[in-house]
């Protein structure tokens, strides 16, 4: 059989949307469908790796991994991911973490008025930012949807977050990305990159298992 370069990795995924509460009916979203990070998570695991994948609200079937953990909210994916990434060698953040959430929660449904109402958002924690400057970090990989620019703004992001390696989509366009089945991606490491191009997540997710392995490999 092949070899499966991961065998006794812990990895933990990030995936899907989170939903940012208004009351207990309404939330602030996003369009993320879940399939990137559930592709990776399922690539991952044939690659031997045991995976806990952190997951937001999605539609789709559970994945065969070691433990799956549903959350809704940034601040449930905070807790999930950070009670369990110090036993972790990789952390893939291919979640759609929602920037802010409604500064309040309502306790009770928001009743309907005339006039206009203002919303006040607070900053949620990054956390593939608080991950990657951990000491020990695990080796990180995160994810750029991007309108433009994507080579520079993902090199920045890299960067900036302290990553070790993302994977950098188009968005808004007709190459893929948020809530389709295939997807385009540029991959970039601190001193190199490789472009994948149009094919399906599952394609896309086996390849960058792949150069996530090798890379990885190379950290240690
Ligand atoms: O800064 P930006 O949101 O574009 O970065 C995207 C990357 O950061 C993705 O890998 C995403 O999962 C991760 N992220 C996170 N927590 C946040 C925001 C983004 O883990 N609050």
């Amino acid at each position: 059989s092949a070899p499966r370069p991961l065998t006794g990795a812990q990895v933990l995924v990030t995936a899907g949307p989170t939903r940012e509460a208004l009351d207990p009916v309404r939330f602030i979203g996003n369009r993320s469908s879940g399939k990137m990070g559930y592709a990776l998570a399922q690539a991952l695991t044939e690659l031997g790796a045991q995976v806990i994948l952190v997951s937001g609200p999605t539609a789709l079937p559970a994945p065969s991994v070691a433990h799956l953990i549903e959350v809704e909210s940034a601040a449930e994916m905070h807790a999930a991911v950070m009670a369990r990434i110090a036993d972790c060698a990789i952390f893939v953040a291919a979640a759609a973490v929602a920037d802010y959430r409604p500064k309040q929660q309502a306790p009770h449904k928001l009743k309907k008025h005339p006039d206009t109402i203002n919303l006040q958002l607070v900053p949620n924690p990054d956390i593939l930012a608080e991950v990657a400057a951990r000491t020990p970090a695990p080796f990180t990989l995160g994810f750029a949807a991007e309108t433009e620019a994507l080579e520079t703004n993902a090199r920045a992001k890299l960067e900036r977050k302290g990553l070790d390696m993302i994977a950098a989509n188009l968005v808004g366009g007709e190459q893929g990305g948020f809530d389709r089945d295939d997807n385009a991606l540029l991959i970039l490491w601190r001193d190199g990159q490789r472009e994948l191009p149009l094919m399906s997540k599952q394609l896309a997710a086996r390849e960058i298992a792949c150069i996530l392995t090798e890379r990885y490999g190379a950290s240690a």
